[in-house]
């Protein structure tokens, strides 16, 4: 939607909304560039402190995966008047403990009324300008690093309905307030052509959206995916977010899925994300060291899920 408003042609703007990035950078002189996001959303689950703990790590997500660092953070809430307010204080508790742990301040925020309780942050990073990693640049060769498994939709989901053990939603609820902080740093340190976050379109959307803009193509192997623990079983019980329905019929038409691929695997490949990992493309010179380094700063799921093809239609192939 944001393409059809007036182009900005500020030439310190050096991302835009144009590659479909998450977050700006600005740059305000030389040596310094300003990184700008904002994500908010309803209680993904029901533990207050675990849902403000995932909504901080998410918003800081879209400054790690452009490469920069978040210094500050403004809450933004919507809370129905009604409910205990004990309640909001523990989603601004979780929110607040996980910008601890990211090095953030959060310096205010604004509250309204709401049916629906809502939460989120504007944050504020930093980047050396020309050390910024957009959506956009991924080269035929390059090979997919992928940092977080796949499967918050369905389980969150399949959790909404008491039809996860307690087991399977921690391990959920852990993942998806993982900081994307040590991966990005490490990124940074190694150098990728191009970065996104794994969030609402799904590992396939999100992938999509770097090969159109990146004029390349992309094959994943499904066997190299790593998907967190009752992820097949929710969508075998059928608890599809409708967001993920969603991104299954955007991917129609643009993913050639392998003969072999089930329709849960589709599922799973399009599955809508919370706070999930950054998807790398990375130089295949350079690969080799990305993955040592990212599972020495104890990254806990690093996984190479494919490779960058010529193709400059932005197709996806999904192979076994
Ligand atoms: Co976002
Ligand atoms: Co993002």
């Amino acid at each position: 939607m944001l393409r059809q408003l007036p182009p900005l042609l500020d030439p310190n703007l050096l991302v835009g909304i144009a590659t479909g990035d998450d977050a700006a950078v600005y740059r305000l002189g030389k040596d310094l560039a300003l990184v700008q996001t904002v994500d908010f959303f309803t209680p993904i689950v029901d533990n207050p402190y675990d849902y403000g703990a995932i909504a901080a790590a998410n918003a800081l997500s879209d400054v790690y995966a452009m490469g920069g660092r978040p210094i500050l953070a403004l809450n933004i809430v919507g809370f129905p008047i009604e409910l205990p307010v004990e309640i909001l204080g523990r989603v601004l508790l979780g929110g607040a403990e996980k910008a601890q742990e990211a090095g953030v301040i959060i310096v205010g925020g604004h509250t309204i009324d709401d049916k629906e309780p809502k939460y989120g942050m504007a944050v504020t990073g930093i980047v050396r300008p020309g050390y910024q990693v957009a959506n956009v640049g991924a080269k035929g060769g390059d090979l997919l690093v992928l940092t977080k498994p796949l499967g918050s939709g369905v389980i969150t989901t399949a959790a909404k309905n008491e039809a996860v053990t307690p087991e399977v939603l921690e391990e959920a609820v852990r993942v998806m307030s993982t900081l994307n902080r040590k991966a990005s740093e490490v990124m940074v340190s190694v150098g990728v052509h191009a970065c996104t976050d794994v969030t609402g379109f799904g590992l396939v959307g999100h992938l999509l959206g770097m090969t159109t803009g990146s004029k390349v193509g992309a094959r994943l192997q499904l066997a190299q995916i790593p998907f967190m623990r009752g992820a097949w079983q929710a969508v075998e019980a059928g608890f599809v977010p409708g967001g993920t329905g969603r991104n299954l019929e955007a991917a129609d038409g643009r993913v050639r899925w392998d003969a072999e691929i089930s329709t849960e695997a589709q599922v799973l490949l399009c599955d809508a994300q919370t706070s999930g990992g950054l998807l790398m493309a990375v130089s295949p010179r350079k690969a080799k060291r990305l993955v040592k380094e990212l599972k020495e700063a104890g990254v806990p799921v690093v996984a190479v899920i494919g490779e960058v093809t010529p193709d400059s239609q932005g197709t996806i192939e999904v192979v076994l």
